[in-house]
């Protein structure tokens, strides 16, 4: 079983795989937005056919109360280790639709790059996995390892029916590792393992004041505003120094030891081109913290968005009867979803004014992860990253999250090696994202050596 025929064949064969790809990218598969469910669906079985297609067998769509998980595996031999790929085929809704320079669903190839909506997150991160079996197949005739598929389409709305689907097939679904590409290099040209994920905790919180919309010359002064008392406790959520005032917060926090620091410290980081990519003049994190370890190793509250009164074009005098906001915490280890919700929740319902009515809804949540980085797999994907880059790769923790790295740890004792190829400038969940096809090609052939460094493993 040669590596470097599997690797040839990728290469030939990059032009078909970029067109396969475009077919997938053409799909709406939004999941937050229930009018896209056929779509979703669609997703779900164009998969399916193409895993089918290039020789996975045991190919299977399962229905779910949302979203259809598809599984696959391909096991020749039990000797081999077994590899689990995980995926999502769904994506982020595509709007502002004004701001894309060619439409989401339409991929476009610009200057090297493939234009789409879920063309790095994660259509085309998880279909590198699918050519790498491909490559394997069609040259050696099998693959060095066994290899399974677990394919979503609720990542971006919080995999709540993954967790349990994973109870429900252990056994369908056991592997010696997962193998999941839906993270960033660390800087272009790096190649980097994934060893941390930040979890997550999603809640809704909505303040209903008086029973309609007011004229605010007639009532302003005598009624409490919904969209001040919601600001107000909103603001009342940080503290000067960045810190979120929750109460019990920080206590299951983890702190970063100074091995961890350092190793923050010695990658490249270039915070002046940070700054500028986004457009903002300074960084503002927890007090004592870098920007990488703010954004890899602490936690962060946000408000995702925000809503009440008159937003349309000109001037309109109301005094709002509602406001609402969505609010998430990324949390780190040791930090648990549902404790962190019931602290909003406590701290929302104690504050509320008497004047208003509180709803509050926990959306979702997410553990935080960390993976042993001495563990095999990521030593066989060092090696295959190292191989592929012709250079040495790097550790990181991500900020972002994928909820299901915690349930495989949990539910089935399986680690993962997050072996993404994005890169923060991709734009995933903004207009034009994209993903280099340089990078779609040394995603597919990283894969293609992992399969090979992992089976030596044993
Ligand atoms: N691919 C991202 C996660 C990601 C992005 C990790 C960049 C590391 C670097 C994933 O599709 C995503 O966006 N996940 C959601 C999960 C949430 C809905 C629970 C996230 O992080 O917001
Ligand atoms: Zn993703």
């Amino acid at each position: 079983m040669s590596v470097s025929s599997a690797l040839a064949y990728a290469v030939k064969h990059e032009p078909r795989f970029v067109d396969e790809l475009k077919s997938l990218l053409r799909i709406p598969s939004v999941s937050t937005d229930p009018a896209y469910a056929g779509e979703v669906r669609r997703a779900a079985v164009w998969i399916a056919d193409h895993l089918h297609e290039i020789g996975i067998d045991e190919v299977q769509i399962h229905a779910t109360e949302g979203h259809p998980i598809v599984t696959a595996a391909h096991m020749h031999d039990a000797q081999r280790p077994t590899v689990l790929v995980y995926g999502h085929y769904d994506v982020q809704p595509p709007d502002p639709l004004d701001l894309w320079e060619t439409p989401p669903f339409e991929p476009t190839e610009r200057g090297g790059r493939l234009f789409a909506r879920g063309a790095s997150d994660d259509k085309g991160q998880l279909f590198m996995h699918a050519k790498a079996a491909e490559s394997w197949l069609r040259t050696a005739g099998e693959l060095p390892v066994n290899l399974k598929f677990l394919i979503e389409g609720e990542e971006e709305s919080g995999s709540v029916h993954l967790r349990p689907f994973l109870e429900a097939h252990q056994e369908r679904l056991a592997a010696d590792v997962a193998l999941i590409s839906d993270t960033a290099l660390f800087a272009e040209g790096l190649p980097s393992i994934g060893y941390g994920l930040r979890g997550m905790a999603y809640v809704e919180v909505i303040l209903d004041g008086p029973n309609r919309d007011l004229h605010s010359g007639v009532y302003g002064g005598a009624v409490e505003n919904p969209i001040h008392a919601l600001t107000r406790l909103i603001a009342g959520l940080h503290d000067e120094q960045g810190r979120v005032t929750l109460s019990g917060f920080y206590d299951a926090v983890r702190d970063l030891d100074d091995e961890e620091r350092e190793a923050f410290r010695s990658l490249p980081f270039d915070e002046a081109a940070w700054k500028r990519d986004i457009g903002i003049s300074a960084a503002r994190t927890e007090e004592g913290y870098s920007v990488l370890e703010a954004t890899c190793g602490r936690p962060a509250l946000d408000v995702n968005g925000i809503g009440g009164g008159y937003q349309g074009e000109g001037a309109k005098t109301v005094l709002p009867s509602r406001a609402g906001a969505k609010i998430s915490v990324r949390l780190v280890p040791d930090q648990r979803p549902n404790e962190v919700a019931a602290m909003l929740r406590r701290y929302f319902t104690k504050e509320t004014p008497p004047t208003m009515k509180l709803t509050f809804r926990d959306l979702h949540g997410g553990m935080p992860v960390l993976v042993d980085r001495s563990l095999p797999a990521m030593q066989a994907a060092f090696r295959a990253l190292r191989d592929e880059f012709g250079r040495q790769p790097v550790f990181i923790r991500e900020g972002g999250s994928i909820p299901v790295v915690a349930d495989f740890q949990e539910v089935l004792g399986l680690d993962t090696v997050l072996m993404g190829f994005g890169l923060d400038s991709d734009a995933i969940h903004s207009p034009n994202e994209h993903f280099g096809l340089d990078r779609f090609c040394q995603g597919i052939a990283s894969s293609i050596r992992f399969m090979k460094e992992f089976a030596a493993t044993g």
